[in-house]
């Protein structure tokens, strides 16, 4: 109904209301898992569009969380090897994956423009973020 905001609708606020209220938050957005596929493919986000819709699995900082399974915070991302660029203005990115079922289904992807902005807060309170998105999809 007109009331009820699709699964979508939801994470592009979260995404929105991330983005909006903390000044280190740049560029927020979901990825996951595309079906049996080895890749990740974007959901919704904020900030600038990127180019990398579909990311294999290894590949850059999210594709390496996707098999990690575990937090990926990146101070400078111009120290990474296994990095992939969307914006020249990036200094900083943060992935926490996001578990349903205790299953790895995707993931949350921020960008600073601030050089090491991320701090052990920023994971609790992101991975707090997950929790209530993976209650959301459960
Ligand atoms: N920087 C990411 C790619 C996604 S963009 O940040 C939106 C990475 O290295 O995986």
């Amino acid at each position: 109904n007109q009331t009820t905001a699709s699964t979508n609708e939801r994470l592009l606020s979260i995404c929105s209301l991330l983005e909006q209220q903390i000044p280190h938050y740049n560029w927020v957005g979901f990825y996951f898992k595309n079906g049996d596929k080895n890749e990740l493919k974007l959901g919704p986000y904020v900030g600038a569009p990127t180019d990398h819709t579909i990311i294999p699995f290894g590949k850059g900082i999210c594709g390496q969380v996707a098999v990690s399974n575990k937090n990926f915070v990146v101070p400078d991302v111009s120290a990474q090897d296994n990095y992939i660029a969307c914006s020249i203005n990036v200094k900083a990115e943060i992935v926490i994956p996001l578990f349903v079922n205790g299953e790895n289904i995707g993931q949350i992807d921020i960008d600073s423009n601030t050089a090491d902005p991320f701090t052990a807060e920023d994971e609790r309170f992101l991975e707090f973020v997950c929790e209530e998105v993976a209650m959301m999809l459960a």
